[in-house]
Formats: C-alpha cells, sequence, structure tokens
C-alpha cells in the first residue's frame, strides 16, 4: 500500500499520495492555483521558478512554490491567504507588463491569459520594459516571437528533457537573457527536427504553429471543433486531436495516449496539409476515350482531365469490376492478385483477401506489411513464439540495458525513440547500438558498434555465445520459460566443441553432415548458415540475405575462425571475433542486461561500402 501523508489545505484536512505536490493534490481536489512554468502533463518536471504558483504555509518565514513542494503529514496550506493571492498578483503584473496587450497578443487564447484571469489580474501597475524582439519566421512550420516570451523555460524542457533532441537553451545573462536555438541561430537554421513539442508547450504564444497565424504574427485561425484520433503516419500508434476549422485540419496537439504521453513528431504534428492537397483525388476518374497509356506521356496531376473525366462510383466500381472480370474470363483465376495495405482495419484486410480469394478465384494475396517485417515476425515467432512485440516502447524507463540492431528509430519511430532517450537521460541506461552507419540516437548511447555490413546475426550469435559461455543467462527463467534448454553445468561447459547451440543445451533443427565430411562447416557457421536459412524462408529478401550470407561465408567475410580446412575447431576467442565486429571486449562481458529488441527489416538489408570500426 502506498504511504499517504496527511495535511491541511485552506482549513480541510487532505491526503496526499507519496511524490504529489501540494499544487497537484489542490487540482485533484478542485482547487485551482494559477501556474505558469509547470506544465501538468507527462514528462515535464517542475521547475518552480516564475512563482506564480506561490503558497503560505503556517510556521514559514517564505511563500512556497506549490507546484514544487511536496506536502508533509500535519503542515497547514493555504492557497487563499491574502499573502500568498498577493504575490501571486504581484508575478503576474509584472509578466504582463512586458506582454503586448491581450487584443495584439501574438495569441490571445494563449495559456498566459488564460491563467492572468484565475489570479484576477488584467492590468499592469508596472512600465513596459522597452525592447524590440524581430520575428523569427525562418522555421517553415512555427513561429517564434520572443516579445511574448515569459523565460518560463518549458520549451528548454520540452526540447532537452521531454524530446531530448537538445536544440533550445537560455542564453546570456540579467535582462539580455533570452531562449536561444543551438548557438543563438533562427529555429529555420538550426538543428531543430520539428517535433512542435516547445511549440505544445509554450504557455504565451512566443513559439505557435505557423498554420494559425498570419503574415502579422498574429493568430488568424480559431478552430471551431476539435477531433480525436490516431497518428496515420508509422506503427507507434500516437494519439492526437486534430484542430479543425471550416472542415479543414489546421493544427495537432498530441494526445496523452499510452504510446505516446502528448509528443508527437514532425509527421504527426505537421504532416496534414496533404489531406486538403488540391492534387488529392477525392472523386473517382475514368480515362477518356481515346487517349490509351502511353509510356512517355505525363498527366499533369493539378490538371488530370486532360486524360481523365469524372465519373460516379457506381460507374468507377462497374468499370473496375467489368476490367477484372475480363482478365479472370481471357486467362483464368490466376492472371489476377491483390495486395493489401497496411493502413486499412483488420476489417478491411479480411474483406480484401475475401474479395480476392472468392471474387478473383486467386489466392494471389499479399499484404505490404510482409515485406518489412516478415523478418522480424519470424524472428519473434522462433524466440517468444509471438509475432508482436513483448513489451511498450515507455518500457525503456524500466531497462538497465538497451541494445538497437536493425533500426534507427529517431528517424522511423521518433516518438519510441524519446523514451529510449529518456531512459539514457535520467536513468543513465547503458545503451548500445549495432549499425554499420552512425545515426542520430549514436550520439546517446554508451557504446556505437559499427560492425561490418552483413556481419549481424555472427554478432548476435558472439554475444549469444558469451551470455551462455560465462553463465550471464538467467538460468531460472529459461528452465522455466524455453523449449529444448538442458540447463546446468552443459549450459558452460567452455570446452565443447560443438559450438554455441550444443553448449546452450538447445537442440538444432537441422543438423549439417558429420565431422570430417567435406561439407562440414564449424559450428558458429553452421548455426549462422541455419539462421540464415530460417530467415531465408520468408520472402525474396531473406532469400538474397542467405545467398548473401552464403556468399560471405565462401568469401570470409563473416566471422570465422583461422581453420581453412573447415574441420571442427572451438569457437574462437570471443574476443577475437568481435574484435573483427568492431567491438571491444569488456563491455560484453559486463553487463547484465535487459534487451529491448527494435527489430525491423533493416536488419536483414545488407549495406555497401566497409564501415569504420571505430566504437563511438
Ligand atoms: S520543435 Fe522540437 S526539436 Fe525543434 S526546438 Fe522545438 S522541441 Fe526542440
Ligand atoms: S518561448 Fe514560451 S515556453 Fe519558451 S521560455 Fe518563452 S514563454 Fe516559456
Ligand atoms: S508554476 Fe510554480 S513556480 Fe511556476
Amino acid at each position: 500500500m502506498s504511504e499517504t501523508i496527511r495535511f491541511s489545505l485552506d482549513g480541510h484536512e487532505v491526503e496526499a499520495q507519496a511524490g504529489e505536490t501540494i499544487w497537484q493534490v489542490a487540482k485533484r481536489l478542485g482547487t485551482s492555483i494559477p501556474h505558469l512554468c509547470h506544465r501538468d502533463a507527462h514528462g515535464y518536471r517542475p521547475d518552480g521558478n516564475c512563482r506564480a504558483c506561490m503558497v503560505e504555509i503556517k510556521g514559514e518565514r517564505v511563500l512556497a512554490p506549490s507546484c514544487r513542494r511536496e506536502p508533509t503529514a500535519g503542515m497547514e496550506v493555504s492557497s487563499q491567504s491574502t499573502r500568498a493571492e498577493k504575490s501571486r498578483t504581484l508575478v503576474m503584473e509584472l509578466l504582463l507588463a512586458d506582454q503586448p496587450a491581450q487584443e495584439n497578443a501574438h495569441d490571445p487564447q494563449a495559456e498566459f491569459w488564460k491563467q492572468a484571469d484565475l489570479a484576477g489580474v488584467q492590468t499592469s501597475r508596472f512600465p513596459a520594459k522597452q525592447k524590440s524582439v524581430a520575428p523569427d519566421p525562418s522555421h517553415p512550420a512555427m513561429r517564434v516571437n520572443l516579445d511574448a516570451c515569459i523565460q518560463c523555460g518549458l520549451c528548454v524542457r520540452a526540447c532537452r528533457e521531454v524530446q531530448v533532441n537538445d536544440v533550445i537553451g537560455m542564453a546570456y545573462r540579467h535582462d539580455a537573457a533570452k531562449i536561444v536555438f543551438d548557438f543563438d541561430d533562427t529555429m529555420g537554421q538550426s538543428t531543430c527536427v520539428a517535433c512542435g513539442e516547445c511549440v505544445q508547450a509554450c504557455p504565451t504564444g512566443a513559439l505557435m504553429p505557423a498554420s494559425l497565424m498570419d503574415d502579422t504574427q498574429k493568430r488568424a485561425v480559431t478552430p471551431d471543433r476539435q477531433v480525436d484520433s490516431l497518428c496515420p503516419y508509422c506503427g507507434v500508434g500516437c494519439q492526437v486531436t486534430y484542430e479543425v476549422k471550416d472542415d479543414k485540419i489546421v493544427n495537432a496537439v498530441g494526445r496523452d495516449g499510452p504510446a505516446n504521453h502528448n509528443r508527437l513528431c514532425v509527421k504527426g504534428r505537421f504532416g496534414f496539409d496533404y489531406i486538403a492537397h488540391p492534387h488529392r483525388l477525392t472523386k473517382p476518374l475514368v480515362r477518356l476515350d481515346g487517349k490509351a497509356k502511353h509510356a512517355d506521356d505525363s498527366v499533369d496531376p493539378a490538371n488530370p482531365f486532360t486524360h481523365f473525366r469524372e465519373a460516379s462510383w457506381e460507374e468507377a466500381l462497374d468499370l473496375a469490376a467489368r476490367g477484372l472480370k475480363d482478365i479472370r474470363a481471357a486467362q483464368g483465376p490466376r492472371a489476377l492478385a491483390g495486395f493489401g495495405s497496411a493502413k486499412g482495419s483488420n476489417e478491411e484486410a479480411y474483406l480484401f483477401q475475401k474479395l480476392v480469394r472468392t471474387g478473383f478465384g486467386s489466392n494471389n494475396v499479399d499484404h505490404c506489411t510482409r515485406l518489412c517485417h516478415a523478418s522480424s515476425v519470424a524472428a519473434l515467432m522462433e524466440g517468444l513464439s509471438s509475432g508482436a512485440v513483448s513489451a511498450p516502447f515507455e518500457a525503456a524507463r524500466d531497462a538497465d540495458f538497451i541494445m538497437i540492431i536493425g533500426a534507427n528509430p529517431a528517424v522511423n519511430h521518433p516518438v519510441a525513440a524519446t523514451f529510449i532517450k529518456n531512459a539514457v537521460r535520467e536513468r543513465h541506461v547503458k545503451l548500445v547500438i549495432a549499425d554499420p552507419r552512425h545515426q542520430s540516437l549514436s550520439r546517446h548511447a554508451w557504446k556505437h558498434l559499427a560492425f561490418r555490413p552483413g556481419s549481424d546475426v555472427a554478432l548476435l550469435n558472439a554475444m549469444l555465445h558469451v551470455v551462455v559461455t560465462e553463465g550471464l543467462c538467467d538460468e531460472a527463467f529459461l528452465r522455466e520459460r524455453a523449449d529444448h534448454v538442458a540447463v546446468g553445468e552443459s549450459l558452460r561447459h567452455p570446452s565443447s566443441r560443438l559450438g554455441v547451440h550444443r553448449r546452450a543445451g538447445v537442440e538444432r533443427h537441422r543438423r549439417g553432415p558429420a565431422p570430417g565430411h567435406a561439407d562440414a562447416v564449424v559450428p558458429h557457421q553452421r548455426q549462422h548458415r541455419a539462421n540464415v536459412d530460417h530467415v531465408g524462408q520468408v520472402g525474396q529478401r531473406q532469400r538474397s540475405g542467405r545467398q548473401q550470407g552464403r556468399r560471405h561465408l565462401r568469401q570470409g567475410r563473416v566471422l570465422r575462425p583461422a581453420d581453412a580446412d573447415r574441420t571442427l575447431e572451438p569457437v574462437p576467442a570471443l574476443d577475437q571475433q568481435l574484435f573483427h565486429a568492431g567491438a571491444s571486449r569488456p563491455w560484453l562481458s559486463t553487463m547484465k542486461w535487459y534487451t529491448i529488441g527494435l527489430v525491423n527489416g533493416a536488419a536483414r538489408r545488407r549495406l555497401p561500402g566497409r564501415p569504420s570500426r571505430e566504437v563511438a
């Protein structure tokens, strides 16, 4: 049972959960305390810098910021004392003095004005600071107007601590202090990746989406409704709220879903203009009579009516069905095939295969995900008996060790990558990236393992070898969960000459030729080939991977001992293998690991060129 703390808030006895702040307790109980530098959202720590949320605590000489202060047993807190209210009003007045008037503000609907209202402040007694801050319209998707900035630091925390992009910082001193992008570059010139987290966090309108603003840097668009949805891009599953004006999406805001906790990436945040693009087809088009297809011909997407005319859905569907029927009648059902889209729902996928199987009469039906995901599904089925991932990306926060191989999440799944970066930043989790190329996550990595292209399977086998032979695996876990594993001394017997599989007590599915036979290969080669064979069952890419893997074996490009005569020899020392793969010894033998396996088709791609062996 979690510990609770009893204290008094505005004369009422209340309870706080361990770790709750006074502000959170007050909010939970329906008491609104103004706040500006605090954002009540996942991943934002309270900073306590604006002093807009001060409360009085009996017996304490100074007021306390309620957003940071945790109550203690018996504490007597007043959020409505004259002293606390005057303090909050003064802070609001000081901040208000430097803002443009609300009617001229960049965003008259910004959170700042709501908090000023909550504090009961409409005007300020103080003179405005003379400042001329030029707008920064350099970014295509965002606008920067620092004359509205109150230096609450929310954008800095958004960029550094939530999305971990490290673009925004606070620079200079005293009244020259301001937020900067990189080395005081314009936002458009900076290393900003356009995640838009800072825009979502900014309470004043100093940072805003360009889609809501006009050329005078003022809000020109007020949405008339909001629609909750799911980001249509990658498979992370970020929840999003679209702001809609006149049936057109004008802004996207991250929602607190389990996969994203309000975060979005550049695609989900700003990539919605295609929906209203004039080139988009919204009505069926039918080719004009006499406009035959020709390889040298081209259609202007802005004006397709040189080649097509608009048609009703009934006419277009009839025409398409007739064409398919004609093909089937002339060439048989096997001349037809269907290729479904991963963007469809399960129900649509079911209907689609039904159409192909029963309508076309063909079993030639497939799905685009098989191209990119088949290898990882096969590996997951083999290893975990399930083709689905076994943990949410947020579980990176619970890991002690994260290894990424065959994936570039900062590019392909940027929101997922933020949780990995959070784990490294907050908990100093050891992150190892195994990739022939450096990627943007590499700067967060404890080690970047730039292995030779094509040697990924051998590298993983080498790691398994160390885990097994040095007793780093959890034998109780294996005994309970894994099939075909004989645990005990055999697991670690270093003098075994039968290779990794035998040492692990794993029954191999495929037994190679007897030792001494002309086709006999060394144990780890055999296992490598078995793995490649397995993956090779799944599709063309996997077949080419198998062929390439075998070619590499022949060329000696994969890890292999120096036994050119192909007699059975013990697997060489791991140091030697990893040296070839570009790794150093100690990190493997000392690890206590919990791996988040981010596996996708890239693991099977063989990249050209020879990478550096340098370990970052
Ligand atoms: S958009 Fe994202 S990366 Fe760019 S400055 Fe803002 S938080 Fe940082
Ligand atoms: S730009 Fe916005 S979020 Fe950043 S410090 Fe200024 S007011 Fe705060
Ligand atoms: S909101 Fe508490 S100090 Fe700013």
